[in-house]
């Protein structure tokens, strides 16, 4: 039986990379690689790094393939990833067919934890659903930006008893910020959402921006969003115009009388 290995090698920092992946990297004779037309060739240059940095030896293969072009612009999101997920799956069904022996093993490296604002595992679903080839899948997990950025600004992700939403820099957008939710992760996000929160919104509220998380460009900033918004939202476009794209995530958390010491706990 054919296998497909998804494995997560964490959000930007190839120590990131956990021995679980490891083995499974040793395991694996062909790597799909999709290819961006865009800025992120930076991303494919650190998953080929990794896998000369982990593997014993040169018994695998890289197929490179171009990843079909998404329409970001698109009004109607969902109908534009949706019809990208299921360009993504033809290829990514004919090349297990195409390039994996009966018993081959593939793997896919997943940015970040392939549980995580990822489409992977949604894709191969659908092909394995689809039934015109079988094969088995195994995940990895991995170190995804929330754990980055919180291992980073040297804060837990939760507060005493209470809940995190993780949300996208859209939905901040359509749909404010929830007024009842204390701490909020968002990824995602091309436009600066925390910038545009109204003032009775940004009230008491403190922000811990990263952006490359775990990589030598690494960018942290944290303070109260009224104060730190435009320092961020400069820094974001010089480094974003320097490097050509960027990956931002933050938390948003509302400032309570009992300060730090709330944070963490179960
Ligand atoms: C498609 S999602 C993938 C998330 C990934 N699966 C994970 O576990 O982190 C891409 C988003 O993740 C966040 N992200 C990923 N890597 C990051 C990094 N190194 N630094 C900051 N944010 C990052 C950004 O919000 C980016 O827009």
């Amino acid at each position: 039986m054919r296998r497909l290995l998804l494995i997560g090698i964490g959000a930007g920092d190839p120590e990131y990379v956990t021995q679980q992946a490891i083995r499974a990297l040793n395991e694996v004779d062909v790597f799909f690689v999709m290819e961006k037309s865009e800025e992120k060739d930076d991303l494919v240059a650190l998953r080929r790094e990794i896998c000369e940095r982990f593997i014993d030896g040169q018994s695998y293969r890289m197929v490179a393939v171009r990843d079909p072009e998404r329409d970001r612009d698109a009004a109607a999101y969902a109908a534009a990833v949706d019809a990208w997920r299921r360009e993504r799956g033809r290829l990514w069904e004919r090349l297990i067919a195409d390039e994996l022996g009966e018993d081959g093993v593939g793997a896919i490296l997943v940015w970040g934890d392939p549980a995580l604002y990822d489409s992977t595992l949604a894709i191969v679903d659908a092909i394995r659903a689809a039934g015109r080839i079988a094969f088995d899948v195994e995940v990895i997990p991995g170190i995804s930006a929330i754990a980055a950025l919180c291992a980073r600004h040297q804060i837990a992700l939760n507060r005493v008893g209470e809940a995190v939403l993780v949300t996208t820099g859209r939905r901040i957008h359509r749909e404010r910020l929830p007024p009842n939710a204390p701490d909020v992760v968002v990824m995602l996000d091309a436009h600066c959402a925390f910038a545009h929160l109204s003032d009775e919104e940004a009230d008491g509220l403190d922000i811990y921006w990263g952006a490359y998380l775990g990589t030598p460009d690494e960018i942290l900033v944290a303070g109260p969003v009224a104060d730190v918004s435009d320092e961020i939202e400069r820094v974001r476009a010089q480094a974003r115009e320097r490097k050509g794209w960027i990956m931002d995530t933050y938390l948003l958390r509302r400032r309570t009388a009992e300060g730090v010491g709330a944070q963490g706990g179960n």
